[in-house]
């Protein structure tokens, strides 16, 4: 009898993993939730936050808030099971009292804005949800990138850029060092204006933007709406009297697109490239 319990026993554990229920999983940040549906486990998705709008799937979902101001009843309430967070989310009380609650709350420690972040991503993603085309994901993004990379390479010029953001309802902000922005107009091989003189956003000012004297502005397209549309933006204080605004060189592209460092990165990369290029 008692090997019978044994065989029964090993017969369970080794059937387990196909028979295992699905995660209630709640994803923090758009390119997490990107990587999710990438690895064919979108379906496990219960809720995302709202810059989790692509693919079109995820804008369906319940929405939990803002990844950067979020709160823990609003998490918990899901009754996720596992909550897979970007590395700028939070803030990190909010986690820590979520973790306590007795959800298990999986951060991604890599913010560094880089193309082998993206990769290291998916890899920490696939391996929490036990997906079996991740590394297939995660090679197919690299060899993506290091042909957009050699292209890039070939580039003429140095564009000088100026970022500027208006998603936030706090008004327009500049994009300086350690920012998403700074770095993706690095790797478009164009020169952030505001590069070296300080640290992450601050509000635009007309004398800060003369002096800037950029060719090119891109913006975001939420950004562009909230600022009531191009020609409104061209009016902002300053921006006319740069070489940008005299010859009219302003670029949108989606936020999550550009900012995101998600899969679609080289994409992005490369398009910016191109736009700000663009005489
Ligand atoms: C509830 C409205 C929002 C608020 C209050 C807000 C606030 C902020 C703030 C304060 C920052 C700057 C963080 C820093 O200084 O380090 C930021 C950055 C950012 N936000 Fe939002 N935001 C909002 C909506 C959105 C939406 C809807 C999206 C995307 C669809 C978005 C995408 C981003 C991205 C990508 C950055 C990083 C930019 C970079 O590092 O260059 N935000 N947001």
């Amino acid at each position: 009898m008692k090997r019978w319990y044994i065989v029964l026993a090993i017969g369970i554990s080794l059937i387990s993993p196909a028979t295992e229920a699905a995660e209630r999983l709640l994803t923090i940040g758009g390119a997490v939730t990107e990587i999710v549906y990438a690895l064919g486990k979108g379906n496990e998705i219960i809720a995302n936050d709202i810059t989790s709008v692509y693919p079109e799937a995820a804008l369906k979902l319940p929405k939990v808030g803002y990844m950067r101001t979020l709160s823990a009843e609003g998490l918990v309430s899901t009754n996720a099971s596992i909550i897979i967070a970007e590395a700028g989310a939070g803030p990190r009380n909010v986690l820590d009292q979520v973790r306590n609650a007795g959800i298990k709350v999986v951060q991604l420690s890599d913010g560094s804005h880089t193309p082998q972040q993206v990769a290291a991503d998916i890899r920490a993603i696939g391996k929490e949800l036990n997906a079996s085309n991740t590394e297939k994901l995660a090679s197919q993004y690299e060899s993506s990138w290091k042909q957009a990379e050699s292209k890039l390479a070939g580039l003429p010029g140095q564009p000088r850029v100026l970022f500027v953001m208006n998603n936030s309802g706090r008004g327009a902000q500049v994009a300086g060092d350690e920012t998403a922005a700074n770095a993706i107009i690095k790797l478009a091989h164009g020169e952030n204006v505001m590069a070296g003189q300080y640290k992450g956003y601050r509000p635009l000012t007309a004398e800060a933007l003369v002096a800037a004297a950029p060719d090119v502005i891109v913006t975001t397209k939420e950004g562009l709406e909230a600022s009531g549309g191009l020609q409104n933006f061209l009016k902002t204080p300053g921006i006319s009297m740069t070489p940008a605004g005299k010859s009219g060189r302003i670029i949108s592209m989606d936020t999550q697109y550009l900012l995101g460092f998600n899969p679609r990165l080289p994409e992005a990369v490369t398009e910016l490239a191109q736009a700000i290029r663009k005489p």
